[in-house]
């Protein structure tokens, strides 16, 4: 979910703005809630898209403070009721919420017997109950906010309102993100900066554990012991413009075609002229120092994890293991003697990753997080940090992230091979394989009407679909049927290549599309066998082949490039098969229903 809140401005269009921006964070309703301070107060939801909620909004729903929220449902379905701002009995609180309370039906029960509820949310039972606790121990506002917080566990990111004291906004900030933004004679708070810096460029990160009173002048923020922190402004240097859509119809592609781009610029930022990494040394250092990597992440970075396996067992001879963050969690994997920790993740929010950290610093693991937005979640809790520089991605299926994850991944394996002088790592010419894959990318690219035409003629009437490969390309064959899948909503599944055959190949019928992906020299034969096993079943294959092992009929060839790189061109033509078989299904290809871009719940 995203959240904006501002005090001492006009606040309608400035919230409609940001929670547009922060769409990506959900867009299941919205809500907002807005004060003029002259006595009237709005509360508008919709269901569905921030538009909704604009055409919702008549001129003269106008405030000068407000509160509003976008949602990825997770207590209640989405609807009108159970979208935010939610509020209490007395209508006297209005609340925001991004997060997930866990003991909410325990304080339903405990606390609230008697209340009418309105909506299934557990966001209702926090305001709810500081009406209640504002009530029986006849509090302003912000003590009752601070008490209920007390009895509150979970995660959240709160924008209060109390309607006896509207030009006040309360926050506070427990494992989801929370940035605020400072004006002249306003202030604004947000999940995230990117979606405000029409406002602002002066921000405050807040921390776990803050409370706040915000007013248009000024904002004290205390801990949960009442305690006052001081938190400093920083000023954020990011363009505006490089999360702007141009003449593109959608972002997917758009940063899909910026693939090429961002192979050069981490060429560029971390491989000087001679191609010797420029990594900082004690994260080369750290890293080869670990007796095994261990890689978490969730989703499209979990896949480009799989690739940097392979990358690291390469290059620096360090056993690697890839885990779902989701499931280290709560079962953490045995540790060797030595481990060093990497977080791959385009948000450098994912709640599922941050429990692994957590619980990596607890047990003093050193721990490194790959991302693309600097300041983060991740970012700040581990010991390291390296910055993907992709630019803001903003479609929902992650495409340049996962490229730029590969390839950071892979300056990184050399930096640590060379150090423990590897001799793999010393004859890997990664300056000029980035260079190679830039341009491959370029090549893909530039034939995109191809990708349109595979996906009309065998994609989008099919229910189903299967990428298959071996080695690396069974890596890339999962992230190629999520980004199919995740987009346009055709079932589809990744496969290692030889797997089909041991059971899901009855699922091949007349027509069936099966994208067979062939890079690896060991296998490429082997995997020619299987494609005439689910060719001879009715399978309508589409072959994407390195050019050393290309043959006559293949439907798409690829530039040469390094088999341990070679997902970085492979991909390409999946997230593009992907592009147009949604945009020809007529979907929304920057929005498929159901998801959000950052999750920052469990
Ligand atoms: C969400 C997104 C996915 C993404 C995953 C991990 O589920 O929909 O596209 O791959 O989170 O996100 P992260 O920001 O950690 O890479």
């Amino acid at each position: 979910c995203g959240i904006v809140g501002v005090v001492g401005k006009s606040a309608r269009d400035l919230i409609l703005n940001g929670l547009t921006n922060l769409e990506y964070r959900g867009y299941d309703s919205a809500g907002m809630y807005l004060n003029d301070l002259a006595g009237h107060e709005y509360l508008v939801k919709a269901v569905g898209r921030i538009s909704n909620l604009k055409e919702k909004l008549t001129p003269e729903q106008q405030g000068l403070v407000g509160i509003g929220h976008t949602r990825w449902a997770t207590h209640g379905k989405p609807t009108v009721d159970n979208a935010h701002p939610h509020f209490d009995e007395t209508k006297r609180f209005y609340l925001v919420h991004n997060g997930v309370i866990e003991n909410y039906l325990e304080l339903k029960e405990k606390y609230l017997q008697g209340v009418t509820f309105k909506s299934e949310t557990d966001t209702e039972v926090v305001v709810q109950l500081i009406s209640k606790l504002a009530r029986e121990n006849n509090l302003d506002g912000f003590s009752a906010f601070k008490k209920a917080l007390k009895l509150v566990k979970g995660s959240y990111a709160f924008l209060l309102v109390d309607n006896t004291q509207p030009d006040h906004v309360y926050i506070a900030k427990n494992k989801s993100p929370m940035m605020l933004g400072l004006g002249n004679g306003f202030n604004i708070i947000a999940s995230d900066a990117i979606s405000v810096l029409d406002q602002t460029k002066t921000f405050v990160d807040l921390q776990d554990g803050d409370v706040g009173d915000i007013t248009k002048d000024g904002y004290t923020i205390e801990n949960l012991d009442g305690e006052k922190v001081t938190r400093e402004p920083h000023v954020l240097d990011i363009d505006p413009n490089a999360a702007s859509k141009g003449t593109y119809e959608f972002y997917m592609l758009k940063e899909i075609d910026e693939q090429p781009g961002v192979m050069r610029r981490l060429s560029q930022d971390y491989l000087d002229e001679n191609g010797e990494p420029l990594v900082d040394q004690k994260i080369v250092d750290a890293v080869a120092n670990a007796d095994r990597i261990y890689i978490f992440a969730a989703g499209t970075s979990y896949h480009a994890g799989l690739v940097g396996k392979d990358l690291f067992e390469k290059y620096t001879g360090i056993p690697t293991e890839v885990g779902y963050a989701s499931e280290a969690g709560y079962h953490f994997p045995i540790m060797s003697k030595r481990p060093l920790f990497i977080f791959l993740s385009q948000s450098g929010e994912t709640a599922d990753s941050r429990v692994v950290l957590k619980e990596a610093n607890k047990r003093g693991i050193t721990s490194l997080t790959m991302t693309n937005v600097e300041g983060s979640t991740l970012s700040r809790e581990a010991d390291f940090t390296m910055l993907l520089k992709a630019g803001p991605e903003i479609a929902v299926a992650s495409t340049k992230a996962y490229t730029a994850q590969i390839a950071l991944q892979a300056i990184l394996a050399k930096a640590v091979g060379e150090k423990l002088a590897n001799q793999d790592a010393k004859d890997f010419d990664l300056k000029h394989q980035l260079a190679l894959a830039a341009e491959g990318i370029q090549e893909i690219v530039d034939g995109k009407e191809r990708f349109a035409e595979l996906a009309k003629k065998y994609l989008i009437a099919s229910r189903n679909a299967f990428y298959i490969g071996r080695g690396i390309d069974h890596a890339v064959a999962l992230e190629g049927a999520l980004k199919l899948k995740e987009v346009s909503y055709i079932q589809t599944e990744g496969f290692a290549a030889a797997e089909l055959k041991h059971g899901t190949i009855s699922l091949i019928e007349d027509g069936t599309p099966v994208i067979a992906l062939i890079n690896d020299p060991v296998t490429a034969d082997l995997t020619r066998g299987n494609i005439q096993e689910v060719t001879s079943r009715g399978a309508s294959v589409i072959t994407i082949v390195g050019k050393q092992f290309a043959k006559e009929n293949d439907d798409v060839v690829l530039p040469d490039l390094n088999y341990y790189l070679s997902p970085l061109l492979t991909v390409v033509p999946t997230q593009l098969l992907a592009y147009y078989a949604s945009k020809e299904k007529g979907l929304d290809v920057d929005k498929p229903r159901n998801l959000a871009k950052s999750v920052t719940v469990e």
